[in-house]
């Protein structure tokens, strides 16, 4: 069972997701604590619902380096091996990534390294890409720049709008972050440079998805 840290700064449903997984007996991964950088928000009420352990360790005021350093006391102090950062709205410093070295996933709701930062389902819309995704990955010290643990890849159809398109790449980011971490905890990640190797999981079959579709050929109107 490995111990986990999930750090939160939002509503928490890739927090839902890992707990709902947990529950349910498809996930080896216990929360031994959730940290939120801002109070009140809904993580928070889901943790208190699950009677999962967490606290609130506000940024403001304190450089990030300090802020780090405050985790990496808090995280320590309640066991954690594997640090999650599920919607945690702030920009880690080596302090963290030392203390966990290779230990920390985020997830990312756009195909990486296509719209690494913030905002990015207006910027897939209006970029006109035909598809969108989400990514797991580990975490080092760039933005969004860490090795790919696991990609899921959704069409972006005529009519989305920014909401339209998160709430469909959301669907994909409860799939895979626990997934990310199940593999974690089954030992199955091979670290090889930047490349994330699951040697003995199945992989995608070797199908491809084309949007918009390719049809038969239709008379000219
Ligand atoms: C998700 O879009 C995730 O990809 C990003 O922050 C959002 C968190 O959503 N890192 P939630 O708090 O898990 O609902």
């Amino acid at each position: 069972m490995v111990k986990l840290g999930v750090l939160v700064s939002g509503s928490g449903s890739n927090l839902h997701a890992i707990i709902d997984n947990f529950e349910g007996g498809r996930l080896d991964a216990r929360i031994q604590i959730i940290v939120s950088n801002l109070s009140g928000v809904y993580a928070l009420e889901r943790a208190r619902k699950h009677g999962i352990p967490s606290l609130v360790l506000l940024h403001k005021g304190l450089k990030r380096e300090e802020f780090d350093q405050k985790l990496v006391e808090v995280l320590k102090a309640h066991d954690v091996e594997l640090v999650v950062l599920a919607g945690f709205m702030r920009i880690v410093t080596p302090v963290l990534l030392r203390a966990f070295p290779m230990r920390v996933m985020n997830i990312h709701p756009a195909l990486l390294p296509a719209f690494p930062g913030t905002h990015v389902w207006q910027a897939e819309v209006d970029y006109g890409v035909k598809f969108a995704g989400c990514t797991v990955h580990f975490v080092d010290e760039g933005t969004d720049t860490g090795p790919i643990i696991i990609q899921a890849v959704v069409p972006v159809y005529d009519e989305d709008t920014a909401d339209t398109l998160n709430a469909r790449i959301l669907k994909q980011e409860h799939k895979i972050f626990s997934q990310a971490i199940q593999l974690y905890a089954e030992g199955r990640i091979k670290i090889q440079g930047r490349r994330v190797l699951t040697p003995g999981h199945p992989q995608a079959a070797d199908e491809f998805m084309i949007n918009p579709a390719v049809t038969e050929k239709r008379s000219a109107g």
